[in-house]
């Protein structure tokens, strides 16, 4: 079972029976439909290495020729809770390059009936009507995934495209996270990767984490003041998996190790006090004599938004490879798009 679904709720896409009956064409040729046509992306452990590659590929090919026809005739829904620039425009960026409609609210909070008190639940069956897949970032964890089983308790079908939720999972992010590791180091196996910052509260390292271990010979180390740890569960995880890692308090001490150094920002909106926030918001700092200390053909990596855990000479050192990583994510997103609405 996927941690964190519910007993007896319907299952996530890998092992969904439920697809639409294949297409017939001419000369009664018949095409099987891809195996996550029609489906949701809830968690970044759901991918396999089949799965992976072919995401990677078809962004290949997306950088080579970006725009096609694959979303004609279909409406990408994105409703965001919480603030985002690259995820919501990178999206729909991939929208209008595949040809497809959209509609979108960026807070739902402020700008749709949600801030009239409207359930989240009868408001996702409301807008499931309106497209082909709902593209949502919410503060709760499990927001995608009671979504998604809410539409298909309704017999309702239209996939749910988890844009970040809460402190729980970001997962494509992760993929064009692994999109950009393989882009840069042209492998994803035996690699040290360094993870820097607000392990407590980051659902894009969480994300990250699940993904790097499925691969051979990864290495991680886990750079956080104690306050902002990465949760007991995640430990448990990379245990339980043989994913060979370790925590370490300082960066100075381990920046030497990394292929990939991945920083994070101290996230204020997930502090409940502000004052811890305020002395915790400067603990942690790349500048450029650390950045020095990385071997050759490492690389630094950020998900973004950048705060000033990142000294900004830093982002003139050829190392620097966040804008690359963030650019990543119109042809990662595209590949998704067109596996999960294409035909
Ligand atoms: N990395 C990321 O999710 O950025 P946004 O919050 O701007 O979408």
């Amino acid at each position: 079972m996927v941690p964190g679904s519910i007993p007896g709720a319907p299952t996530t896409f890998l092992t969904l029976s439920v697809l639409p009956f294949p297409r017939v064409l001419q000369h009664t040729e018949r095409k099987m439909p891809h195996r996550l046509r029609g489906q949701s992306i809830i968690w970044s452990q759901d991918f396999d290495m089949p799965l992976l590659d072919e995401i990677f590929e078809r962004a290949d090919k997306f950088k080579e020729a970006p725009r096609s026809g694959a979303l004609k005739d279909k409406r990408v829904i994105s409703l965001f809770f919480e603030k985002s620039t690259r995820t919501r425009m990178s999206f729909e960026a991939a929208v209008d390059d595949l040809g497809g409609s959209r509609i979108s609210t960026e807070d739902a909070m402020q700008f749709s009936s949600f801030g009239k008190g409207e359930p989240f639940e009868e408001g996702i069956q409301v807008i499931a009507a309106y497209g082909d897949a709902i593209i949502l970032r919410h503060p709760a964890d499990d927001a995608a995934m009671l979504a998604r089983d809410y539409l298909q308790s309704f017999n309702v079908w239209v996939p749910i495209i988890n844009a970040g939720c809460g402190k729980a999972q970001h997962p494509t992010q992760s993929l064009l996270d692994l999109y950009t590791i393989r882009d840069l180091r042209k492998r994803i196996e035996n690699l040290t990767i360094v993870i820097v910052g607000d392990l407590k509260h980051s659902r894009v390292v969480r994300s990250l984490i699940y993904l790097l271990g499925k691969y051979s010979g990864i290495r991680i180390i886990l750079v956080a003041p104690w306050e902002l740890t990465i949760g007991h569960n995640m430990l448990a995880y990379m245990r339980r998996h043989g994913v060979e890692f370790v925590q370490a308090p300082d960066l100075a001490e381990v920046i030497g190790e990394a292929d990939i150094v991945y920083m994070t920002r101290v996230q204020k909106e997930r502090f409940s006090d502000p004052t811890e926030y305020e002395r915790l918001k400067h603990s942690y700092r790349l500048t450029v004599a650390l950045a020095e200390k990385m071997r050759t053909g490492a690389f630094i990596m950020h998900p973004l938004p950048r705060v000033d855990e990142i000294d900004e000479e830093v982002s003139r050192m050829p190392q620097a490879s966040w804008i690359h990583q963030s650019n990543n994510g119109v042809p990662v997103r595209k590949a998704l798009l067109e596996m999960i609405l294409g035909e």
